[in-house]
C-alpha cells in the first residue's frame, strides 16, 4: 500500500455482525467507525487527502503476474472502485489499451479526470457499481475489484448490494470474460456472494501474502488453491499469513448470454419479498 490507512473492515464489521453501536454497519478500525459503504464517505476522504495516490492492499507490480496472465493487453476492461490507486496507471504503462474506471464517489472522478487528461487509455465515469445501465450487456472482456465489494460488505444491506454488484458484472462480461476480484475476503466470506443463482463462474484462488509479509511462505503464490465442492479452503490448509489477500479469478461461463440475466427490478423484488 502507498501509506498508511486503517484496515477496511475486520470479519465482524461484515453484514451487520459488528456496527460501532451506530445502528448501520461500518468497518471499524482502533475504535472508530469507517462507513465504507456511504459515498459520502468516501467523497469526503478523497477532499481530505486531495486526490493523492494511494493502492489497497497490493500495488500492480505484485498482481501483474496474475494480470497479465488473465487478462490481454487488447482487452476492454473495467475498474469497480477505482479510487485514487496508481493501478490503472501502471497497467496503461504495461500496455493496457482501453480501462473504463468508475467510481461512486464524484469527487474523485473529478480528480482523477483532471489527472489523467492526456492519457487516452484510461477513462473516468462515476456511477454506482449496483447500478451500471448505462453499459450494454456483454460489452467487457474483463472486470477488475480491488476493495470495492469489501466497501460494499461494510454497507447496509450488504448481501442485497453484493448481489446487485455481482450480477451487473456478470451481465456485462462478454461469454468467456474475466472477473479478478482482490479482497480481504476469504472463500468462505466470498464465494457465496460471487455465487449467485444465474451465474456461471468457474473460479480460480490464488492467495498472496500482504505486502511485508516477513513469514516463509511454503507454496509457490503462482500455484491456484484448491477448493472444496462447497467452495472452501481444503481442510489442514496453511494460511501462513492471516491478512492475506485473495485473488477470485472468475471466468464467466461460454453458454450464458445477458439475456438470461435477471435484472435488478428482479432483485429488488426478492428482497422485499
Ligand atoms: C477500498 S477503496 C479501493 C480503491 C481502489 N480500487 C484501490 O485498489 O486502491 C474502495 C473504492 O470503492 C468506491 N466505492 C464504494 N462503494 C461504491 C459503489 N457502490 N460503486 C462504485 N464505487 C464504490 C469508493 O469510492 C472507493 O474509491
Amino acid at each position: 500500500m502507498s501509506s498508511s490507512s486503517p484496515p477496511l473492515s475486520p470479519r465482524g464489521a461484515e453484514e451487520g455482525e459488528e456496527d460501532g453501536g451506530t445502528g448501520s454497519s461500518g468497518g471499524v478500525g482502533g475504535g472508530t467507525v469507517f462507513s465504507y459503504g456511504e459515498a459520502g464517505y468516501w467523497d469526503a476522504r478523497y477532499v481530505e487527502e486531495g486526490g493523492a495516490p494511494y493502492d489497497w492492499y497490493q500495488r500492480y507490480a505484485a498482481l501483474r503476474p496474475f494480470v497479465r496472465r488473465f487478462v490481454p493487453p487488447a482487452s476492454r476492461l473495467l475498474m469497480i472502485g477505482c479510487g485514487s490507486a496508481l493501478m490503472s496507471e501502471d497497467m496503461a504503462a504495461d500496455g493496457y489499451m482501453e480501462i473504463i474506471n468508475i467510481d461512486i464517489s464524484s469527487v474523485l472522478i473529478e480528480m482523477m479526470r483532471k489527472k489523467y487528461f492526456n492519457l487516452p487509455q484510461l477513462q473516468y465515469m462515476q456511477m454506482d457499481v449496483r447500478d451500471m445501465s448505462k453499459f450494454s450487456d456483454e460489452s467487457f472482456d474483463c472486470a477488475i475489484d480491488k476493495g470495492t465489494l469489501d466497501s460494499l460488505m461494510c454497507g447496509v444491506e450488504a448481501p442485497l448490494s453484493a448481489a446487485q454488484m455481482v450480477l451487473e458484472v456478470d451481465r456485462l462480461l462478454k461469454p468467456g470474460g474475466v472477473f479478478m476480484l482482490i479482497t480481504y475476503g476469504d472463500p468462505s466470506a466470498r464465494i457465496p456472494h460471487l455465487n449467485q443463482p444465474v451465474c456461471s463462474w468457474k473460479i480460480v484462488l490464488y492467495i498472496l501474502p500482504r505486502p511485508g509479509f516477513k513469514g516463509n511462505i511454503r507454496r509457490s503464490v503462482f500455484d491456484p488453491v484448491p477448493l472444496t465442492e462447497s467452495g472452501r479452503l481444503p481442510e489442514g490448509f496453511v494460511l501462513e499469513d492471516p491478512d492475506s489477500h485473495y485473488i477470485y479469478v472468475c471466468k464467466k461461463g461460454q453458454e450464458l448470454t445477458g439475456i438470461d440475466s435477471p435484472t435488478l427490478s428482479h432483485l429488488k423484488l426478492q428482497d422485499s419479498e
